[in-house]
């Protein structure tokens, strides 16, 4: 008699368990569970009840006692789990049940009447676009505060000559600002995808209950209006097993991660002793235990790494909707993990870069010695030619001649003489020299995008009225 009353309460221990016969394995209960994770979505979960409950006392649904009943209980609910006071409980399987039980622990059958007209099915899903609603909102900021780093760094070198790369070797000299401002519009399309994607979150999944929407006369409007969602979603179905919006957004993320890979990638290999074109702050830098003369750009190594972090909840992501039926599965619950990891590791990222970026310092001769090692004017000869008369192609065969006769000598082409020079070509004047200087060359490359220090100063100044 004993054993069948504690296994009595076993089974009860399950807010579903009505129809069960038997309890669930301790193994079950963990491998089912994501209170472990999804509580951190509590603050979404009363935020969203709250306006489900306020519609259903609207609707005369439930009575006006129980609305206040159920704002006095998830107010204190909320309080608890602030002060980290809650007791979580994994038996309760995830954060909805946890914050249902404790509110009808709390105000009784009031507590039992909040789930009316809605599914967990409906409820995480909103749960999850509040989060990310917010979470976009952030990361737009962030990525604002990083452009505007950039912008601050571009702007102090706007004249700073570089060699611009092509297959990381030298090509021709362009301006470090000019560089730098590459990343800006990258960030600007990234923003610009995360707004977009925003429109897609910021729709209301509640009302779908947990498939066929429900027989109550609720009012889906009013609560997307109380959470501020745009509209509500128009398909029941849709709406509760819709995944499409995280999908999105980790594909965001993994671009933007992806561009700050990228940038990671040139200061590893500018802040390299063979390049020694910048130093980064020591907060951003760790030594060798072994080797006493290094410094390593740990954190933009990570950036880089972690980078297969984000690129790779984009394929778990991917993976966990493409076979999946109509309408909610449980495989919908692996989405939380790679959601959040991916605002995380994108929010420090972010706010770590911003803040390397201004402890960035540069080495201009470094950057000046490496571009007329490569004989970065070479194209500037080429097109002096042509601007003379001589078609392109011949011009591009007599520069690689004079390449070849300044590598033989060791020297750039500005160093050869005026009587040198024409041994190549009678075309070529005094005048010459103006051209062939890394100032010169960047100086003529003067229209919108170009990288003349007009040009990289007006696109800055765009790029802040952008801002603003
Ligand atoms: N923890 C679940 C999830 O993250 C909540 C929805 C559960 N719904 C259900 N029918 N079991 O998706």
């Amino acid at each position: 008699m004993d054993n069948d009353s504690s296994m009595e309460e076993q089974i009860m221990r399950k807010t579903w368990s009505g129809r069960f016969n038997e309890p669930v394995s301790a193994l079950v209960e963990r491998y089912t569970a994501s209170v472990g994770f999804d509580y951190r979505l509590a603050q979404y979960d009363i935020q969203g009840s709250l306006a489900h409950a306020q519609m259903l006392a609207e609707q005369g649904i439930i009575g006006e006692q129980d609305w206040l009943s159920i704002q006095q209980g998830l107010g204190q609910i909320g309080e608890e789990i602030r002060n980290r006071q809650f007791a979580w409980s994994q038996q309760l399987e995830d954060v909805h049940l946890n914050i249902e039980k404790r509110l009808t622990h709390l105000v009784g059958d009031a507590g039992k009447r909040l789930h009316t007209g809605r599914s967990r099915n409906d409820q995480v899903a909103t749960d999850i676009r509040l989060f990310l609603r917010a979470s976009i909102d952030d990361i737009i900021d962030l990525t604002k505060a990083m452009q505007q780093a950039l912008l601050d760094l571009a702007e102090q070198h706007v004249s700073t000559v570089m060699p611009g790369f092509t297959h990381l070797q030298v090509a021709q000299p362009v301006s470090f600002g000019h560089h730098l401002m590459a990343y800006f519009e990258m960030l600007k399309r990234d923003i610009g995808r995360l707004r977009d994607c925003r429109k897609r979150v910021n729709q209301l999944p509640l009302g779908a209950a947990a498939l066929a929407g429900t027989s109550y006369p609720i009012n889906r409007e009013r609560v997307a209006q109380i959470l501020g969602f745009d509209s509500v979603c128009e398909n029941s179905l849709d709406a509760v097993s819709d995944r499409d919006f995280a999908i999105e957004f980790c594909a965001c993320a993994a671009l933007i991660m992806t561009h700050l890979s990228r940038m990671s990638e040139e200061i590893i290999i500018w802040m390299s002793p063979s390049f020694g074109f910048i130093q980064l702050a020591d907060r951003f830098c760790t030594g060798s235990s072994i080797m006493p003369q290094k410094k390593n750009p740990d954190v933009p190594e990570l950036v880089r790494g972690k980078t297969g972090r984000t690129n790779g909840h984009l394929v778990a992501l991917l993976t966990l909707m493409k076979a999946q039926p109509l309408a909610y599965n449980k495989d919908n619950q692996e989405d939380k993990e790679p959601l959040f990891d991916t605002v995380d590791t994108l929010t420090d990222t972010l706010r770590i870069y911003a803040d390397m970026l201004t402890g960035i310092r540069v080495n201009h001769d470094a950057m000046r010695q490496s571009a007329l090692r490569g004989y970065a004017t070479a194209t500037d000869l080429a097109d002096y030619l042509v601007k003379k008369g001589t078609p392109f192609r011949d011009a591009h065969e007599i520069v690689a001649k004079a390449v070849q006769y300044a590598e033989q000598k060791g020297c750039d082409l500005s160093n050869l003489e005026l009587g040198e020079l024409r041994q190549f070509s009678a075309h070529i004047d005094p005048d010459i020299f103006a051209v062939l200087t890394l100032e010169g060359s960047m100086k003529s490359r003067q229209h919108i995008g170009g990288t003349a220090p007009e040009q990289v100063q007006a696109a800055i100044l765009r790029a802040r009225q952008w801002l603003a």
